[in-house]
């Protein structure tokens, strides 16, 4: 069975993105020549995704802005001569229909996948976290990997996972594998855990598959310390129940890109624009002066 909707969390204030995101999404950020939702978008449409849900938060609304179909630019840019440019806009004839729900409070990521429960019609669904990109110039596959991965072993939950430094494992929700596998049974899985208290250090990457039995899950996930749903602590629960998860790594030339903080931000920004094919080898030159002085 293929799996045709995904749901795209953006309903994050961005905190620590402040002051670009005070008017803006940071999803909105540009990452080279795009803002990082038409990654994802684009990412999405190449694993077969239809439909998209954003679930979106006060201030969000050039995300929808940026997804309609635009005609008047379109007609602008054949009047002008600047049929190059159209080729840029292409992701607005990719087909995908894109839907809008808001979450009205932040309650953290397990709410915000719950605010999707009617658009997935009781259908298995992707879920991809609005500030991540995964791949450098190139849409990765991850998704229908885990789609794969999800169907052949009969699993509740799909999720990709990135190896990552153990000073960072308190960042990210951590699984614990049941096998040095690069697809492989989770076990266990904890949100944020401090190093010592880390199962592996293998960290949830931002993409998931999961079957609708995750809605009643968050259901009964209680709030955290900070007032929180996690999707993290919804998972676990499932597992508990008995129900089948499953991890898939991503390889070495699929690297997830985190827009979280300013740091990682810049880095992301710096290495596509260093590595694009049209503007990357004159930057690079001019990096290279400026390191001269
Ligand atoms: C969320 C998830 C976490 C995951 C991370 C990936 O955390 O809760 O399990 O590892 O995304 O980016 P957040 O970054 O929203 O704090």
């Amino acid at each position: 069975m293929s799996i045709r909707n995904a749901v795209i969390p953006v309903a994050g204030l961005g905190t620590r993105l402040l002051p670009a995101t005070k008017s803006q999404p940071k999803e909105m950020l540009a990452v080279g020549k795009k803002p990082i939702v038409q990654y994802i978008v684009e990412e999405l449409h190449r694993c077969g995704i239809e439909r998209v849900l954003f679930v979106t938060g006060r201030g969000k609304s050039s995300i929808e802005d940026h997804f309609d179909e635009d005609p008047d630019l379109i007609r602008t840019l054949r009047e002008t001569g600047k049929e190059d440019l159209l080729e840029e806009l292409e992701y607005e004839r990719l087909g995908v229909h894109f839907l809008y729900t808001r979450q009205r409070q932040q309650r953290g990521l397990g709410d915000a996948v719950l605010c999707a429960e009617h658009f997935t019609e009781n259908e298995p669904f992707v879920v991809a976290l609005g500030d991540s990109i995964i791949g450098r110039h190139k849409p990765s596959p991850i998704v229908s990997r885990l789609i794969e991965a999800f169907e052949t072993h009969n699993a509740a939950c799909a999720i990709a996972v990135e190896t990552v430094p153990t000073d960072q494992v308190s960042m990210y929700g951590i699984v614990k594998p049941a096998t040095n596998t690069d697809v492989f049974e989770i076990t266990d899985l904890i949100e944020k855990p401090k190093p010592d208290e880390a199962p592996s250090n293998l960290a949830i990457a931002g993409r998931y598959v999961f079957a609708p039995a995750l809605f009643d899950a968050i259901k009964r996930t209680g709030f955290d310390h900070r007032g929180e749903i996690q999707l993290t602590n919804a998972i676990r629960l499932m597992l508990q129940k008995g129900m089948k998860i499953v991890g898939v790594k991503l390889p070495a030339d699929e690297k997830r890109y985190d827009i979280g903080n300013f740091e990682s931000y810049f880095e992301t920004f710096v290495e596509f624009a260093l590595t694009d094919p049209v503007y990357g080898e004159k930057l690079r030159q001019h990096v290279k002066e400026l390191f001269k002085n």
